[in-house]
């Protein structure tokens, strides 16, 4: 390990970022993989992604190639991608749909539950059943996809129990993929992070955005003592006379958070406009201005759940300078594109901010890559979120490698 990260982590002050080697180092990037991602529950999929028997995706997290495959059974099951015969890969592609789990080495089928099916010539002793495809950690959630690459799942039920009620309203399991985009951003995953939780930047940067979401720091941030303002309240209230939790909560030690903040008084969705993306709406929020479900689980996933659509961040570390972004656009699978939705006005206020937090993240990278940086304060006012991510990985960080907990300030 990298010479002097516990001490880095046991001096850190909360409240600055991070010394230049967190966003740097590859040492310390292997220790967020192997202590944080490889650990970690972490958000994969929509389920409507595999819609049919055979569909797949295969999914990369630092060493692991992993594959999600629907079954016949109408199951999604996720497997590691690595043939038991003598390794290769089994699925090359990033999505596709199979009728059997085909190694193009030689041959070895398996089936879609991951049972060996078929190996040529592997001599009368050869037992098929000790050669299952090696299974990954899998839960569903409200129609999202969750896996873990632990051999033992930390508790995932905690974190299930404060999603279900929020989610449920949004009715995911009638979802249907309008659009994927992902894109690599030239910086450390924490960059990324630190950028998402924070929207200090969002005046100066964001110009389509802006004009539905609010640059209220209430709206992006967390308030360090808990209070709510009054306004804020009466907007969680409104949303849940309606029948759509709102209150904002904050679970699993800063792990995961919920909030169904307002966007700007006349938007309802992120258009350009601020009116409705989708004209059938996916759930049944039945306030159309119950605003934006802002929830967030470290360190895969953001999201924004709509009235009328939802939208789903995955965040995956490519490399210590290197993060890729994935944004999923669902709406209701009988919403007709070029009817009930356009696809550019659907999906223009994200693409655009997307690209734009990867020149901000990436300049940022830039910077922090000369020797002249040093941590700088972060704002008690704006980016308290940053704060709240930042005391997480190190809190995170020094529990896994069993160093004391480094205390909040
Ligand atoms: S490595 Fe897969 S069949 Fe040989
Ligand atoms: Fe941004």
């Amino acid at each position: 390990m990298t010479a002097g990260f516990s001490d880095m982590l046991a001096r850190r002050e909360s409240g600055w970022s991070l010394d230049r080697p967190f966003y740097t180092d590859p040492d310390i990037y292997r220790q967020d993989l192997e202590q944080i991602f490889y650990r970690e529950w972490l958000y994969a999929i929509p389920a409507c992604q595999l819609n049919k028997s055979g569909s797949y995706v295969r999914l990369q997290v630092g060493d692991y190639s992993i594959i999600l495959v629907k079954g016949a059974d109408g199951e999604i099951r996720a497997f590691h991608n690595t043939c038991r015969h003598r390794g290769s890969v089994i699925c090359k592609e990033r999505q596709g749909q199979v009728a059997k789990l085909v190694c193009a080495y030689h041959q070895w089928t398996y089936e879609l539950d991951g049972r060996l099916l078929w190996a040529r010539d592997m001599g009368a002793d050869f037992d098929p059943s000790r050669f299952h495809l090696r299974p990954v950690h899998l839960r569903e959630l409200c129609g999202l996809i969750y896996i873990c690459l632990a051999d033992e799942a930390p508790d995932f039920e905690t974190y299930a129990a404060v999603a279900r009620p929020y989610l449920e309203v949004h009715d995911l399991h009638r979802a249907k993929v309008a659009h994927t985009s992902s894109i690599v951003e030239k910086g450390n995953w924490k960059l990324v992070w630190e950028n998402n939780r924070e929207c200090y930047h969002c005046a100066g940067s964001h110009p389509a955005l802006c004009r539905s979401f609010p640059l209220d720091p209430e709206i992006a941030g967390v308030s360090p003592d808990g209070s709510i303002s009054p306004r804020l309240q009466a907007h969680f209230d409104r949303c849940e006379a309606a029948g759509a939790p709102a209150q904002f909560r904050l679970g699993g030690d800063g792990q995961f958070r919920f909030a169904r903040m307002p966007l700007q008084e006349t938007a309802v969705s992120y258009t350009m406009d601020g009116k409705a993306a989708v004209r059938r709406p996916l759930g049944h929020v039945a306030l159309p201005d119950a605003g934006s479900l802002l929830a967030f689980h470290y360190p895969s996933t953001w999201n924004h759940f709509l009235p009328d659509i939802s939208l789903t961040f995955r965040v995956t570390p490519i490399g210590p300078q290197e993060t890729e972004v994935t944004t999923t656009w669902l709406v209701d699978q009988d919403a007709v594109e070029g009817v009930d939705y356009d696809l550019d006005r659907l999906t223009e206020v994200w693409i655009h901010t997307n690209d734009e937090d990867r020149e901000i993240v990436e300049a940022n990278q830039q910077g922090i890559n000369s020797p002249a940086y040093t941590p700088g304060p972060y704002s008690p006012v704006e980016e308290s979120g940053v704060t709240q991510f930042v005391d997480w990985y190190a809190d995170s960080m020094s529990r896994a490698l069993g160093l004391r907990a480094v205390a909040a300030e």
